[in-house]
């Protein structure tokens, strides 16, 4: 048997995505990148913007067609999508298997069991690409609240996970060849167990010898600790770069995303953590459009990303979710005003980002590599920036000096040392 997974949305959806190719392999499965060659696909859904509904219902009619001419093949819904709109999808597609979603994929090993056949003859393979870097979740659900998200409706409260559970995790990531883990919650700044809070939790991840670099994300501003910015200034195995989400830079509708910070706390916040950790990078998301979003809120986003200076940023436009509260808002902004002030936003912060990287050029950087074909390597630096360099030798897993030689908008190219 041959499966395929099609992973929508974030990070967690990729580390979901991880754990079902496991449970597939382990039963005896291959993992193939052709959907067209499988007999099992999976779409693991997300449900934060309408766009990536879209985008399953798309994939889902094109599995339909794939059904017609093979019967056998066997289709499953997963994720965000799946959780909070399974009759929908078991209505539009009845070609669809089963429908599991990401609060009980815990059970996707016994629903799976059900389709895959009996022999005992089936050969165990191992993922055999180990990652380099590792995803590890902290803490499940979100209870803030934002007005826009659907995400505290879909993946339930916000609950810390045992510190034991992590760092067993964590020990058994390092032992498989990972270098980097990568830690995740949607504000892992309120993690909290047993009173172990996240800069203890970030300090017993970084005395596990084998752990070369630790990430993390999502960060919330409200929640950002003083202790946070110090462990990561003095702590050198925690990468340097913080997405620290702004939404929007007008305090009129930072309120009515219920963000419960100002843009001047947000400010202060941010540069006490530039002048704390100086080769820092800050990256950031922007909602536009938000219900009510004038052209002198859009103004107050669009001065503020001239003045932070974003590292990155990731700008979207503003989706109406069922459930949340801004779906109940007058005052929706036309999406000709959507598209336009997107337009500029994105132009001016590509600018901006590409002028703080270029400062790189003629630096010698430290990089972890992470993929190798065709005689390219693929890295990164501590910034999170992708680097491409040139090598005969398959690098990855390494940690090597590349001096940086161009800057293109999204990633770098260098030489290496
Ligand atoms: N519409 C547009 N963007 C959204 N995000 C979350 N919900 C919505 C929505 N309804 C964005 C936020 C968040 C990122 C992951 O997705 O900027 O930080
Ligand atoms: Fe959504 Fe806000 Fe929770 Fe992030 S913190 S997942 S934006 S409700």
């Amino acid at each position: 048997m041959k499966f395929y997974i099609e992973t929508i949305g974030c990070q967690m959806n990729v580390n979901d995505s991880d754990k079902m190719a496991e449970i597939l392999l382990e039963n005896g499965c291959m993992q193939t990148d052709d959907m067209l060659q499988a007999n099992i696909v999976i779409i693991n859904t997300c449900s934060v913007r309408f766009s990536a509904e879209h985008k399953a219902y798309s994939l889902l009619g094109r599995l339909k067609e794939q059904k017609d001419i093979n019967p056998n093949l066997i289709i499953g819904v997963t994720g965000c999508m799946a959780q909070y709109a399974t009759k929908e999808i078991k209505s539009r597609c009845k070609y669809v298997d089963f429908v599991l979603g990401a609060r009980d994929l815990d059970m996707f090993s016994k629903v799976i069991i059900k389709y895959l056949p009996k022999s005992k003859e089936n050969v165990k393979y191992k993922q055999e690409n180990k990652e380099v870097f590792k995803y590890i979740t902290i803490m499940r659900g979100c209870s803030n609240f934002c007005s826009y998200c659907i995400v505290p409706y879909v993946r339930g409260p916000e609950i810390s996970i045992n510190y034991n559970e992590i760092i067993k995790e964590v020990n058994e990531a390092v032992t498989d060849g990972a270098k980097e883990i990568i830690l995740l919650g949607q504000n892992v700044n309120s993690y909290n167990y047993d009173g172990v809070n996240f800069t203890h939790l970030l300090q017993k991840v970084s005395q596990i010898d084998k752990v070369k670099r630790i990430r993390f994300m999502t960060n919330h501003p409200k929640d950002f600790s003083n202790e946070l910015i110090e462990e990561i200034a003095t702590n050198k195995k925690i990468c340097r770069h913080i997405h620290l989400p702004l939404q929007s830079g007008s305090n009129a509708i930072l309120k009515a995303m219920n963000r419960k910070y100002t843009y001047e706390q947000y400010e202060n916040l941010f540069n006490k953590i530039r002048n704390s950790i100086p080769d820092i990078s800050i990256t950031s998301d922007i909602i536009i459009g938000f219900p009510g979003e004038t052209d002198k809120d859009f103004k107050a986003t669009f001065d503020a990303s001239r003045k932070l200076q974003f590292g990155g940023l990731f700008i979207f436009k503003y989706s109406s979710r069922p459930k949340t509260v801004s779906a109940k808002l007058k005052n929706i902004v036309p999406l000709e005003v959507i598209k336009k002030r997107h337009t500029l936003l994105l132009e001016d912060s590509n600018i901006i980002s590409k002028k703080i990287n270029e400062k790189y050029i003629n630096q010698v950087v430290e990089v972890l590599v992470e993929n190798f074909k065709k005689n390219i390597a693929q890295a990164r630096n501590s910034q999170n920036i992708k680097i491409f360099f040139d090598t005969d030798k398959n690098l990855v897993g390494q940690i090597v000096n590349v001096k940086i030689t161009k800057v293109l908008p999204n990633s770098m190219l260098g030489i290496l040392q």
